[in-house]
C-alpha cells in the first residue's frame, strides 16, 4: 500500500519506519525542512533504541522516503496517517488543535481520489467527526476522503517494539470500507495474533486518553500512599510489592517516586478534564484533578526531603542530580520531574550539578541556569547530597563503594526507589528513599 505519515516527530518518525518495515511504500512528511533532510539521509532526530537501524534499513530498501510537501503527500498516498502534536494550549488545560487543523487545511484541497485519512494523535473526543466534515468540505473528492482513528500507544524508549509488536490494535471507523483498508494496512500485526478492537470513531479516540489517564492514576495512587507511609513510618516498597502480586492490580506503574512527566501523561489528563467539562460531565473526571495534584506534590516532597537531609537548609549546598530525562532510555526532558526538582533545589539556593547519559543537551537548553556534568564522577565530586531522579540502568550499576570517596558528605536520596539502598548504606552512605522509613 502507499502510505503517508504526516508529522515526523517522535510518533510519526517511528510509525513511518514501522509501516515501511511491514512492506508498505511510505512517504514521511513534515513542515520542518531540516528534519526532513536529516531523516532522508537516515539520520535520526530523536534518541530511541533500535530506531536508527529501522530507519536506515527501510530507506536502503527503497520503501521509505521523505518530503515537506502536502501536495506530494496527497498525490502519493491511499492512506494518510496524521501524527502531529496536540500540546496543551497556553493558558488553558485544553489540547491545542492548530497543528492538526493546519495539516487538514494543507492536505484536503489536494485530495483528488478516494483515500483514508487516519488520525493517530491524542485528541479530544469528537475531533474525528469534526475533521471528517472539514475534509468533505475542502477536498475535491468530498466524502470519498474518509476519516478513521487509530490511536497510538507507543512508549518512548520502547517505540520500535511497541510499533512492530503492539499489545493491541485499536481502529475506529465510520464504514466497513475504512475498516477493511486498516485491516490491510495492519495485516502483519493482525496475522501475528495481536488483539484487534475495531470500533467507532469516538470510542477509539477515548481509548487512548483513558489508557493514559489510568496509567497516571495508578502512579499517583502509589505516590499518595507513599506520602501516607512517610507520615506513618511505614515502607512503600513492600506495600507496593504486596499490591502488585494481586493479579487484578499488577506490579507495573506502581513504582513510587517523583511521578509522571513527559509530553503525554500530564497534558493528556488535563485535556481530558477540559473535554469532559465541555461535554457537561466534569464531575466524572474530578478525580484526575487529584491525580495531577498528587503528581506535583511528589516533586515538592522530593525537594523537601532533600532539604531535611541537608539539615533544613539548601543554601550553598552542593547537590549532584542523577538524571534529567523524564524517564530512562529517552533524551526527552519535557515536563521532566527530574529537572523540575533540580530547578527547585537551585532556586532554593543549592549549587546543583546535573548528570544524564543522553539528555544533557536538551536539559541545558531548557534549564540554562543549572550546572551540568558530563560524567557521573564529576557530578558526585564534592557533593553533600546525591539525588537520584531518573532511573537509568547506569545509576543502578554504580558501585557505591567506589564513589563514596568522591562525595564531600556521602548522602543519597533515591527519589525513584530504584537503587539497592542496603548496598549504599553498607558502603557508608546515609540513605533516604521516597516513602521509606529512615
Ligand atoms: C505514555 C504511555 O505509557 C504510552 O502508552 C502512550 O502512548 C504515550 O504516553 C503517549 O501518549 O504518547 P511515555 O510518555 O513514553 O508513554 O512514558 P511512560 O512510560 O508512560 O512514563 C510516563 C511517566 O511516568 C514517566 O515520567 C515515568 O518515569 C513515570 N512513571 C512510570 C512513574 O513515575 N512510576 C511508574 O511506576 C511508571
Amino acid at each position: 500500500m502507499r502510505i503517508t505519515v504526516i508529522g515526523t516527530g517522535y510518533l510519526g518518525a517511528v510509525h513511518a519506519a514501522g509501516m515501511a518495515e511491514f512492506g508498505h511504500e511510505v512517504l514521511g512528511v513534515d513542515i520542518d525542512p531540516v528534519k526532513i533532510e536529516r531523516l532522508s539521509q537516515g539520520q535520526t532526530t530523536i534518541f530511541e533504541p533500535g530506531f536508527p537501524e529501522l530507519l536506515r534499513r527501510n530507506i536502503d530498501a527503497g520503501r521509505l522516503s521523505f518530503s515537506t510537501s502536502l501536495e506530494e503527500a496527497a498525490a502519493f498516498g491511499d492512506v494518510h496517517f496524521i501524527c502531529v502534536g496536540t500540546p496543551q494550549k497556553p493558558g488553558t488545560n485544553a489540547a491545542d488543535m492548530k497543528y492538526i487543523d493546519a495539516v487538514i487545511h494543507g492536505l484536503a484541497p489536494h485530495l483528488h481520489r478516494p483515500c483514508l485519512v487516519v488520525g493517530k494523535s491524542t485528541v479530544p473526543v469528537g475531533t474525528a467527526r469534526r475533521l471528517a466534515r472539514l475534509i468533505s468540505e475542502l477536498s475535491p473528492v468530498g466524502a470519498e476522503a474518509e476519516v478513521a482513528w487509530n490511536p497510538e500507544f507507543l512508549r518512548e524508549g520502547f517505540a520500535v517494539q511497541d510499533t512492530l509488536q503492539p499489545d493491541r490494535l485499536v481502529t475506529g471507523t465510520a464504514s466497513s470500507r475504512a475498516e477493511l483498508v486498516l485491516k490491510d494496512v495492519y495485516s502483519s500485526v493482525i496475522d501475528a495474533g495481536t488483539p484487534h478492537i475495531a470500533t467507532d470513531l469516538a470510542t477509539a479516540e477515548l481509548v487512548k486518553v483513558s489508557a493514559n489517564a489510568f496509567l497516571a492514576t495508578k502512579i499517583s495512587f502509589i505516590n499518595a500512599i507513599s506520602e501516607v507511609c512517610e507520615a506513618a513510618g511505614a515502607d512503600i516498597m513492600p506495600l507496593a510489592a504486596a499490591l502488585g502480586h494481586d493479579s487484578r492490580i499488577g506490579p507495573r506503574f506502581l513504582v513510587p517516586g517523583v511521578g509522571f512527566g513527559g509530553g503525554c501523561l500530564p497534558k493528556d489528563i488535563r485535556a481530558f478534564m477540559a473535554r469532559a467539562e465541555e461535554l457537561g460531565v466534569s464531575e466524572a473526571l474530578d478525580f484526575l484533578r487529584n491525580v495531577d495534584r498528587v503528581n506535583t506534590n511528589s516533586r515538592h516532597n522530593a525537594v523537601d526531603l532533600a532539604e531535611t537531609m541537608l539539615e533544613d537548609s539548601l543554601t550553598g549546598k552542593r547537590i549532584a542530580v542523577l538524571g534529567a530525562a523524564f524517564k530512562p532510555n529517552s533524551d526527552d526532558v519535557r515536563d521532566s520531574p527530574a529537572l523540575h526538582v533540580a530547578q527547585a533545589l537551585h532556586e532554593r539556593g543549592a549549587n546543583v550539578r546535573v548528570h544524564d547519559p543522553e539528555a544533557i543537551d536538551n536539559a541545558r537548553a531548557a534549564h540554562p541556569a543549572l550546572n551540568y556534568a558530563l560524567d557521573i564522577d564529576k557530578a558526585i565530586e564534592g557533593s553533600e547530597l546525591v539525588v537520584h531522579l531518573t532511573e537509568w540502568p547506569v545509576y543502578r550499576q554504580l558501585d557505591p563503594v567506589s564513589v563514596v570517596g568522591l562525595a564531600s558528605v556521602p548522602r543519597i536520596l533515591d527519589a525513584r526507589n530504584a537503587l539497592d539502598i542496603d548496598r549504599w548504606r553498607d558502603a557508608g552512605w546515609k540513605v533516604r528513599a521516597m516513602g521509606r522509613p529512615v
